[in-house]
């Protein structure tokens, strides 16, 4: 059967109505891909939930089509977010799609270049603003509620529930809720959505209740610490974010469910993004990353027992970012003259080395 998207396949579970336009680009039913390799080194059952497959190359899909569709219900002609690059490119995107215009305010320098280029490409009014996404947020805030233009950042509650949806995607690609389910914190709409989703189809279907893992980067790490972080640093720019919008919904997540925020490393992270890519087959971009090094962290500290079943999301597309993967690979291309004997002498020596 064809796939037709969230909004038709989860109407049951969506604040929908006859009204609200079926707006999609198809998004959701993205592969849950088991780490076979990992899942062996590590001694644990382990998948990864590839939201990179996702049209724009990012969770932010799941939550964008709704906001969108319910912006037109409403009548809007207008939206606007701040934007580490994710929702500006899914709100730009999603805009286009349903012929709305696009305001996306981001933090200058610290946005990954494929993000931007969407953005641009999707016909999005791009501002720029020597600050950081908890500033632009605040600003985009204040901006809608005076304006007429609507505000699709995760506060918006539409956009926790289009995201929720991927908790039910997990319950039916592996027959349950997993152990333990681990994503990265920003923002911190996503924990919140997962953990909404998971107990909503519990009680629909009894498809029981993970521990909620959530992993912010230590320079950005609010929630573990309990204080607001003014001046944000992480590698993983997505999630460059100092007083998350969701922190009280997200604590409660944890709370519930019996799981943990806590940090990782930028230099955890890097390590995991190169392991993934170049021994699973999977690129995933740094901020994603920070599930995976978060669960390896807690299965050598013994937070997580081994056998246990864990999925981890990858929130984003690899491909967003391509300056941290050359940055950061010891692997560079060899520069060889056209030459085939030259060239076939380097492969024999790679190949039998
Ligand atoms: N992973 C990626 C790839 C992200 O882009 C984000 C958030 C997160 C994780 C964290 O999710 O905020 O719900 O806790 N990106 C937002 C953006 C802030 O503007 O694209 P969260």
């Amino acid at each position: 059967m064809r796939w037709e998207g969230l909004i038709k396949t989860y109407r049951d579970f969506l604040p929908i109505n006859e009204n609200t336009p079926m707006v999609t680009l198809n998004e959701g039913n993205t592969p849950l891909i088991r780490l076979d390799k990992l899942s062996r080194d590590w001694g644990i059952d382990l998948y990864v939930k590839t939201e990179g497959a996702n049209p724009t190359g990012s969770f932010k899909d799941r939550g964008m089509v709704m906001a969108v569709a319910k912006a037109k219900e409403e009548g809007s002609d207008a939206i606007i977010c701040a934007s580490t690059g994710n929702t500006s490119a899914a709100a730009a995107a999603y805009a286009a799609r349903a012929g709305l215009r696009c305001v996306v305010v981001i933090p200058e320098g610290k946005i990954a270049m494929g993000k931007l280029a969407q953005a641009v490409m999707y016909g999005a009014e791009v501002v720029s603003i020597e600050g950081n996404f908890d500033q632009a947020l605040a600003m985009v805030r204040k901006i809608s509620e005076t304006e007429l233009i609507t505000l699709v950042n995760s506060v918006n509650p539409y956009r926790l529930e289009g995201q929720k949806t991927a908790a039910f995607e997990v319950c039916d690609q592996l027959g349950g809720a997993p152990d333990i389910l681990a994503l990265p914190v920003g923002n911190a709409g996503n924990i919140s959505a997962y953990w909404k989703g998971f107990k909503e189809y519990h009680e629909a279907k009894g498809t029981g209740l993970p521990k909620m893992h959530g992993f912010e980067a230590e320079g950005a790490a609010a929630i573990v610490h309990n204080r607001v972080f003014e001046n944000p640093e992480t590698v993983a720019t997505a999630i460059r974010i100092g007083n998350p919008a969701s922190w009280d919904l997200a604590v409660n997540a944890v709370n519930e469910s019996k799981g943990k925020i806590d940090e990782v490393s930028d230099e955890e992270i890097l390590c995991m993004y190169r392991k993934l890519a170049s021994t699973e087959g999977i690129f995933a971009e740094p901020a994603s990353c920070a599930s995976l090094a978060g669960v390896y962290k807690q299965l050598r500290n013994g937070e997580i027992k081994h056998k246990t079943r864990v999925v981890a999301v990858l929130t984003g597309n690899g491909l967003k970012d391509p300056n941290t993967a050359i940055d950061c690979s010891p692997i560079k291309p060899v520069q060889l003259p056209n030459d085939e004997k030259a060239v076939a002498r380097h492969i024999k020596g790679v190949v039998h080395a």
